[in-house]
């Protein structure tokens, strides 16, 4: 059975309807059996990468670059997951309030490093989160289970 691995840092309510949407979306019965791994980001560990095929991924922006919380996971993973795990499917979200270049540019800088493959154009979101944006994080981790070869 394929495993996908949901890693995210969701603090309020409206990044955690983000979170639940993908989560929805790898949940999808069409998509058979598939096993289905949620961490928030300060509880994932480089045994949850490495058992994983895929990856969704979802950070706020803060000061200008990924939450804390996920740069923690990438900084705690990073040198034992980058060899095994390059080449899987990924994509991730990102909400801010106001600016995600700062987030956009580490997410991309960091998952090139990984050599993880991107399998949808990463969802970001600005300000409110709309019944659109849900829909799109919902078929962006649908995307990312069916693209595990
Ligand atoms: C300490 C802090 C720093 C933040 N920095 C940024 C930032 O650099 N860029 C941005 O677009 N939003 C920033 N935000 C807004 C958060 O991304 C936003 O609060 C988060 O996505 C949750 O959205 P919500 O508050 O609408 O629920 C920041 C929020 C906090 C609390």
């Amino acid at each position: 059975m394929v495993n996908v691995l949901l890693v995210h840092h969701s603090p309020s309510a409206a990044t955690a309807r983000i979170a639940e949407a993908a989560e929805s979306g790898l949940r999808m019965p069409e998509l058979g059996d598939i096993d289905v791994t949620v961490r928030p980001a300060l509880e994932a560990s480089a045994e949850d990468v490495l058992a994983a095929d895929a990856y969704v991924l979802g950070t706020t922006a803060n000061f200008g670059y990924i939450s804390g919380a996920l740069k923690h996971f990438f900084d705690t993973t990073y040198d034992a997951v980058r060899e095994p795990t390059a080449g899987r499917p990924f994509s991730y979200w990102i909400h801010g309030g106001y600016d995600t270049t700062g987030a956009e540019t580490a997410m991309k800088q960091i998952t090139t490093g990984l050599g993880w493959k991107l399998a949808f154009d990463p969802l970001i979101v600005t300000g409110e989160v709309t019944e659109e944006h849900l829909e799109r994080a919902t078929e962006l981790a649908a995307t990312v289970a069916v693209s595990i070869p």
